[in-house]
């Protein structure tokens, strides 16, 4: 039988790997390929795919990231409900580093990412996908956001409850303006592969839970020489233990019945796609 996944984990930066024993497993999709081979392993009766989302070796800057390969790969597999821990910069001085954030909103400030399945664009494999407008209200999973909570404070790590996840194109991080922009509008978090993962996520009925660990203050929030990059790893590499913690737990204690919002999110629409 091929192998099959119930659950996906997309580590971000600084979260190469998830599982001790796992089975590698190499898939392509219509897409291209992933970010990488995807590691498939058990977690209390529950199996999981993790996929290291800039490739095992940090290759994949975010704006080059294969997103849409990434969750058809995962969707293919079998696996419905996709984590996504990711590092951040934090738009508030308490949201200073260590925080963890389980954000309920997202605004989308990147600017060349494909973020759709349904462009009417020819495939590679022939096929054409009609148009289909998703709801995106709500970007995050009602249910995985509230089993992510439970698991962190299980964990003694008081979470964010909600917040707005502000994603740029980067590579490059903010300019203090920009920074001071985005903390003007209200929003919490900084990051950059946060969009388009929790639309495509949703276009393909995908239950999506972000969980954005700040690794920094961003640049308009503190008064330093701004974010680096060996910063953001720094700090990533001090919470791996509990961060993974939580994500194990989320995963243990995920519904095996979903009954949220992202089940029916193609309702109505005729893609013309056949979804793996
Ligand atoms: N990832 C981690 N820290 C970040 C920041 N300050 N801005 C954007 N992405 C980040």
């Amino acid at each position: 039988m091929s192998p099959r996944a119930e659950i996906g984990v997309i580590g971000g930066s600084g979260f190469y790997s998830f599982l001790d024993e796992v089975t590698e497993v190499t898939v392509d999709t219509p897409y291209g390929p992933p970010s990488d081979a995807l590691f498939l392993g058990e977690v209390a009766g529950r199996t999981v795919a993790f996929l290291p989302r800039h490739g095992r070796t940090h290759r994949l800057p975010p704006n080059r990231i294969n997103y849409r390969a990434n969750l058809w790969a995962l969707r293919g597999l079998g696996v419905r409900q996709v984590l996504g821990p990711c590092a951040t910069g934090g738009l508030r001085p308490d949201r200073g580093p260590g925080t963890l954030v389980i954000p309920d909103q997202l605004v989308d400030r990147t600017k060349n990412r494909v973020q759709t399945f349904y462009d009417g664009e020819t495939r590679a494999d022939g096929v054409v996908p009609n148009v289909a407008h998703v709801s995106f209200a709500d970007p995050y999973c009602p249910s995985g956001r509230a089993v992510a909570l439970a698991a962190a404070r299980g964990r003694e790590w008081e979470p964010v409850d909600g917040g707005t996840m502000c994603v740029i194109e980067g590579p490059r991080f903010s300019a203090r303006a920009e920074s001071r922009w985005h903390a003007a509008q209200g929003w919490d978090v900084v990051g950059m592969t946060g969009h388009p993962e929790a639309v495509l996520a949703r276009e393909l009925e995908l239950c999506y839970t972000s969980l954005a660990l700040v690794t920094d203050l961003d640049a308009g929030a503190e008064t330093g020489e701004g974010v680096s990059h060996a910063e953001v790893l720094k700090v990533f590499a001090q919470n791996i233990d509990r961060l993974r913690g939580v994500v194990l737990d989320t995963v243990a204690a995920l519904p095996t019945e979903r009954d949220c919002l992202c089940v029916n999110a193609l309702q109505g629409w005729d893609t013309g796609i056949e979804l793996p």
